[in-house]
């Protein structure tokens, strides 16, 4: 079985990110023999990192990192998971604060007593969601692209896709004036950036299959 989890960091509970990163894990598990799990980071509480290298000197694989929060239990899937997708809203060009906490704090993994470079080898998947096609949506994808490579976690491009560091999908559709529609969820009408969501999150599921024969 491979295990995909995905997160999301949108502050609306039944918004684009989060319908997104359900659609991807449906994508994923056409793939068959994938087990999926969602967490949404809305509403918990994660502290900053404190850089205060605890985990460096006293983790034990029991206890990941100084700070007891709502990332404890997350930080502890990350590292049992095969297929990791974080997906944030588009904010002001890159991922949202709520995300990059969560992401500050898996240096644990990186320096971690219990296990140095510990997410090593898992397939890291990036998606993001923005209002506008070109208002950040690549350098939101290559925030946290940097977070996959700094731990040496292998994150495809897909050529099929169009999609280099992740796959970005629009949420303001506009109608045939331009003019921005209100839709909700305008996320499910960008049938490109769905499509490609479906090719990379597939070839993501390759590699980490490939990887765990
Ligand atoms: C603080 C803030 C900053 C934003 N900055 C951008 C931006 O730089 N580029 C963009 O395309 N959309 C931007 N947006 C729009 C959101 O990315 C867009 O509405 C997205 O669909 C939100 O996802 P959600 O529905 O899951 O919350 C911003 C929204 C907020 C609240």
């Amino acid at each position: 079985m491979t295990k995909v989890l995905g997160i999301h960091s949108s502050p609306i509970k039944n918004g684009n990110t989060a319908w997104l990163l359900d659609y991807a894990l449906q994508e994923a598990e056409k793939a068959g023999k994938v087990t999926t799990e969602t967490v949404a980071l809305s509403g918990l509480t994660i502290a900053d990192c404190r850089h205060c290298n605890w985990c460096m000197t006293k983790q034990t694989p029991d206890r990941l990192c100084s700070i007891t929060d709502d990332a404890s239990p997350i930080l502890e899937k990350i590292r049992e998971c095969d297929v990791l997708i974080l997906a944030s809203p588009v904010y002001f060009s890159r991922l949202s604060g709520t995300l990059a906490c969560l992401i500050d704090r898996t240096r644990c993994f990186t320096f971690g007593k219990s296990g140095h470079l510990a997410l090593k080898g898992k397939v890291g998947v990036a998606l993001a969601v923005g209002w506008c096609r070109n208002l950040g949506m690549e350098t939101t994808l290559a925030g946290i692209h940097g977070a996959f490579l700094l731990h040496e976690m292998l994150a495809p491009s897909c050529h099929a896709a169009g999609a280099l560091y992740g796959v970005g999908v629009v949420s303001g559709q506009r109608d045939e004036a331009f003019s921005y529609k209100r839709d909700k969820l305008g996320v499910k009408d960008d049938r490109e950036g769905l499509h490609s969501t479906g090719l990379y999150v597939r070839e993501a599921i390759r590699t980490a299959k490939g990887r765990l024969k």
